[in-house]
């Protein structure tokens, strides 16, 4: 489909320092371990940071990576769902931390903003520019009341962040966005207050939305189920994705989770999973990869990629 290519040059993850386990939750809230194990596949999540401060340590990990300084960056997207302020966007001061003199916006478009960020950035290279720099960033904790039993038991913060640049032998071989704001109040949160969630309608949207937007991108990218090598879905709740997967013919075996160590981290879900997929050495250049978003609005987005780049066990090992 493109002739200009799409390289991972190189990920990066950050997590803030404090862990908060099930059983740390458990002495406040009416809740187990073993529940929210068996409902979510959760076993812990990270509070605190910024999601500027977050989105910067994770971005200069995958420049580091990369091996690439901030002349190098041409276009900085962020996605995010919890920016520092209302007025201005974060992006601006990732860029102005980093030491970026390029575009810099945020993505708002809940749980599927980093996979959103992939097509766009997709976009910018076939207008010829060479670099981007696309994120996930984010501190749910502040808007999550962590004494609700339907929410606090999901959500976390953190931040990851990919170096997309032309050539490579990689390309995005097919993808999907979508949108559909008949579903805003199933999850939701007003200005200022913390998230409102009918976690069973969000369930059931979500399988659908992953289902419905997995087939559009294989068939755009002339795929089959079969073709693909590896998935990396956002990491909302791990039965989620077992019930989409037994609709659509995915095992766990063939998926990259992180969901267990961090819960829900929204934008920053999938890039923080690729970070520890890479670390065990699971992808390598030539693989064909789907990574799938879903989330608030609802909103979904999938790409597949034939994968180029970052494979950093295959060459340390
Ligand atoms: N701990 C212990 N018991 C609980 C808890 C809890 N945290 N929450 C609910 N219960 C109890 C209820 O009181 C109820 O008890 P009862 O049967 O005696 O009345 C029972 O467990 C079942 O409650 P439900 O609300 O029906 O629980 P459900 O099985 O739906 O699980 C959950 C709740 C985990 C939130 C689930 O609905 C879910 O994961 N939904 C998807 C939410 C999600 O992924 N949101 C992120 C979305 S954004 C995105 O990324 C897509």
């Amino acid at each position: 489909m493109t002739q200009h290519g799409f390289r991972f040059a190189g990920l990066g993850a950050a997590l803030p320092d404090k862990l908060l386990t099930n059983d740390e939750l458990a002495e406040t809230m009416d809740t187990s371990d073993e529940w929210i194990r068996e409902r979510t596949g959760i076993g812990s999540r990270y509070l605190g940071g910024t999601t500027s401060g977050l989105a910067t340590e994770a971005a200069a990990a995958a420049m580091e990576r990369a091996n690439v300084g901030p002349e190098d960056i041409d276009q900085l997207l962020l996605a995010t769902t919890t920016p520092d302020y209302m007025l201005p966007g974060t992006a601006p001061a990732v860029a102005e931390n980093l030491g970026l003199d390029c575009g810099a916006l945020d993505i708002q478009a809940a749980c599927s903003g980093w996979v959103y960020g992939l097509v766009l950035a997709n976009g910018f290279l076939l207008q010829g520019q060479k670099r981007i720099l696309v994120v996930g960033a984010e501190t749910l904790d502040r808007m999550t009341d962590y004494t609700d039993r339907g929410t606090g038991i999901l959500f976390g913060n953190g931040a990851g962040a990919a170096v997309i640049e032309t050539g490579g032998g990689g390309e995005i071989l097919g993808w999907d966005l979508g949108a559909d704001g008949k579903y805003i109040k199933i999850l939701w949160a007003e200005h200022g207050d913390t998230m409102l969630m009918d976690g069973k309608e969000v369930f059931r949207q979500a399988v659908t939305a992953i289902q419905r937007s997995a087939n559009a991108a294989l068939d755009r990218a002339g795929l089959t189920v079969d073709d693909i090598d590896f998935v990396v879905p956002h990491q909302a709740n791990v039965r989620i994705v077992e019930a989409a997967w037994k609709r659509l013919g995915f095992t766990m075996e063939q998926t990259g989770m992180r969901l267990e160590e961090t819960g829900n981290t929204s934008a920053a879900s999938i890039p923080l999973a690729l970070d520890k997929v890479l670390d065990e050495g699971r992808i390598s250049d030539g693989d064909t990869v789907m990574l799938i978003g879903f989330g608030a609005g609802m909103t979904w987005a999938t790409t597949i990629v034939r994968w180029a780049g970052d494979a950093r066990s295959a060459t340390t090992a």
